[in-house]
């Protein structure tokens, strides 16, 4: 028989107490314990996800690298962030926010993975048969490779994954699953912890590539413990404004590729439809002859993506000036201001300060900074900013302007797109060989920058 025990489990990071405790040790968080009975036998079992084959230890010179076996998801957005397509018997999570389209864009997956004959099969614990199918149909034709299952019982949906065994599953969601053999709710930190480890377990030794959607909680990671993260392969982030129809997919974890690659994707009536040109996608409604608007450019991994920076600087009523950010860093931007004031004698201390990257973009690259900064002064000074001219570079403490990584990608960008004018470091245009007419303004300092703007706003 197995022993019960009684345990408290934070529900935000996962640590375990034998006592119930008001805040978190790990996490500092308040009021984050839950009691959860736990079988001792079956948690002793969570931890074995991989199995291990041999006892004896290997040389590390007698083992012949092989690549990973990847396939792709014929959505080139998605195969991206993966690193190159989903890689064979791999564990992946996708969280994000209700109603982002996690289920819609698993869907889509499934679709097109069964359509070039492989078996999928799709385990929904949130809706019924129908309401998959409805979607279904708003996406397009499948066929009979794909297969349903409405369940939330992970021995069942263990057995039909053993008795079919399908060449990709897809979990939605992993807080709906429970196991029997737990006491605690579904969704809890033992629950989907053992879920997890269970799908795991099916994962590496059946080799079946698992899609595993995974809630999030208000502050924006995934639901349940931190665990769950550390056990999958690869973490997904859907993410977007729900008003706006753009979706932004991210790797924040993966152990097979970089997490630096971004997928951009629309959402429409027929589902969602990738964003090839996301550069495009993202200037397209930028005003023209608006002062506070500028174009600026920041690297996605290896995809340079231009973005509108507006800014409004406004005289504040305030005792304490209002500065807002939307999508750019609110430190950053006050550093930045603080940058303006001192290196340029900008009147700034008693303006309000409003910064948003239009298209909801969020974007942390240092390499934004001359864009913010030339916002501030096109805003304050109401100076318009040519249309065709495009701008990158960090901006330091002492008003510098300095060099960024793959300057020549992002003037190339830019060529792409029709800039005429890039202002950009002084240091980086040593590394640009080809320019293709697109005339390039070194800027040493904020004062050559501002000095910049003024000539061409003439
Ligand atoms: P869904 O995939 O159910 O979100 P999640 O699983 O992340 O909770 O997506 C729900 C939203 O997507 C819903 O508000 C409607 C919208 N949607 C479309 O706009 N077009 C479509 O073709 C589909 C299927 C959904
Ligand atoms: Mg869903």
């Amino acid at each position: 028989m197995a022993k019960k025990a009684i345990a408290y489990f934070c529900q935000n990071c996962g640590y375990e107490s034998g006592k119930w405790m008001g805040q978190c040790p790990g996490c500092k968080e308040w009021n984050t314990f839950v009691e959860e009975v736990i079988d001792k036998k079956s948690v002793s079992n969570a931890g074995k996800a991989t199995v291990h084959k041999a006892a004896e230890p290997t040389p590390i010179s007698a083992i012949t690298a092989m690549d990973e076996k990847r396939e792709t998801t014929k959505m080139s957005e998605l195969d991206r962030v993966l690193g190159g397509g989903v890689v064979k018997g791999s564990l992946v999570l996708v969280g994000g926010d209700p109603g982002i389209g996690k289920s819609t864009l698993l869907l889509q997956v499934c679709k097109n993975l069964s359509d070039q004959n492989f078996s999928v099969l799709y385990v929904s614990g949130e809706e019924s048969l129908q309401q998959i199918k409805i979607r279904a149909e708003r996406i397009g034709e499948f066929t009979d490779n794909l297969q349903l299952l409405c369940e939330t019982n992970l021995a069942t949906v263990r057995e039909a994954i053993e008795r079919k065994k399908p060449a990709y599953v897809v979990i939605d969601s992993i807080q709906t699953m429970y196991n029997e053999e737990i006491a605690s709710a579904p969704g809890s930190v033992s629950q989907v912890r053992e879920s997890t480890g269970i799908l795991m377990q099916l994962a590496k030794g059946l080799g079946i590539t698992i899609f595993v959607v995974g809630h999030v909680t208000k502050e924006g990671v995934v639901a349940g413990p931190r665990v769950l993260e550390h056990m999958v392969d690869t973490v997904l982030y859907f993410e977007g404004d729900r008003h706006e129809s753009y979706r932004i997919l991210r790797a924040v974890k993966n152990r097979f590729g970089s997490t630096n690659e971004i997928g951009v994707f629309e959402m429409r009536n027929e589902g969602l439809a990738e964003v090839k040109n996301p550069s495009e996608y993202m200037l397209s409604g930028k005003p023209t002859g608006a002062p506070g608007s500028v174009v600026a450019c920041s690297m996605e991994g290896t995809r340079p993506i231009l973005l509108e920076i507006q800014a409004l600087v406004c005289h504040s009523f305030f005792n304490n000036p209002r500065r807002t950010t939307a999508g750019a860093d609110f430190n950053r931007l006050n550093l930045l201001m603080a940058v303006l004031e001192k290196r340029l004698g900008l009147q700034l201390s008693d303006c309000d300060a409003y910064v948003n990257i239009a298209g909801g973009l969020k974007m942390t690259e240092p390499a934004i900074d001359l864009g913010i900064v030339l916002a501030l002064i096109s805003s304050k000074k109401d100076i318009v900013i040519d249309d065709k001219t495009i701008c990158f570079g960090e901006v330091g403490l002492s008003g510098e302007v300095r060099g960024v990584s793959m300057a020549e990608q992002r003037v190339q960008e830019a060529c792409k797109l029709g800039f005429d004018t890039c202002i950009l470091p002084k240091v980086s245009l040593g590394s640009i060989k080809k320019t293709d007419g697109i005339r390039l303004i070194g800027v040493a300092n904020v004062q050559e920058a501002y000095e910049a703007i003024q000539n061409r706003g003439k």
